[in-house]
């Protein structure tokens, strides 16, 4: 429960979540007209998220137990100052009511507790929504980076620092 959001339950994921989670990466995101998209989302949240990045990643139900958010991150395992969030979303319905802040604080705090120092994320430079998210919440936004993730995808990188 966050008293911000008294209707709402956070509490970390399980391999349970993965099916309803990867049902809401077609209507929870926008596609700008890329065919592949939704089947890349989904090929970008496999199962294995939620069988071994649990403690530090979250879901949001409301009271009858519907999917409202969620967010999937974890600390580096090569680089203890390090963590990173790998997909945020948010129901359409409750954005702008600042969930994804709460969610994103919870992170930081669990990434603290784990001797974390900073937060880092990326999204594709089209995702204006997500730049000026991550602006928000305090963080660095790079320029784009092409062929980041691949040939033809571009990324642009988020980096907070929390402290310790
Ligand atoms: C990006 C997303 C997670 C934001 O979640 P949210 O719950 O609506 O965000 P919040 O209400 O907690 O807002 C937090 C801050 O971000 C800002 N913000 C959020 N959406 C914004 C928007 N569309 N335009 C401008 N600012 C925005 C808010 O103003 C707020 O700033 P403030 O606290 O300084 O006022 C949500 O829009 C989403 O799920 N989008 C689709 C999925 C996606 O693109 N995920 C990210 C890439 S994986």
């Amino acid at each position: 429960m966050s008293s911000e959001h008294p209707d709402l339950t956070f509490r970390p994921a399980t391999e349970d979540d993965h099916r309803r989670v990867q049902a809401r990466l077609a209507e929870w995101w926008d596609d700008w007209g890329d065919p592949h998209a939704t089947m890349m989302r989904t090929l970008m949240l496999t199962r294995l998220f939620f069988q071994h990045f649990n403690d530090t990643s979250t879901i949001v139900e409301d009271e009858g137990g519907e999917l409202r958010g969620f967010l999937i991150g974890f600390m580096s395992q090569d680089d203890p100052r390090a963590a990173y969030i790998h997909f945020v979303g948010i129901d359409p319905e409750r954005r702008g009511t600042g969930v994804g802040r709460a969610l994103y604080e919870r992170f930081f705090g669990q990434v603290r507790e784990r001797g974390g120092e900073v937060v880092r994320a990326i999204t594709g430079p089209q995702n204006a929504t997500s730049i000026r998210f991550h602006r928000s919440m305090g963080f660095s936004v790079s320029e784009p980076q092409p062929d980041y993730d691949g040939p033809g995808y571009d990324r642009v990188c988020f980096e907070r620092v929390i402290g310790g």
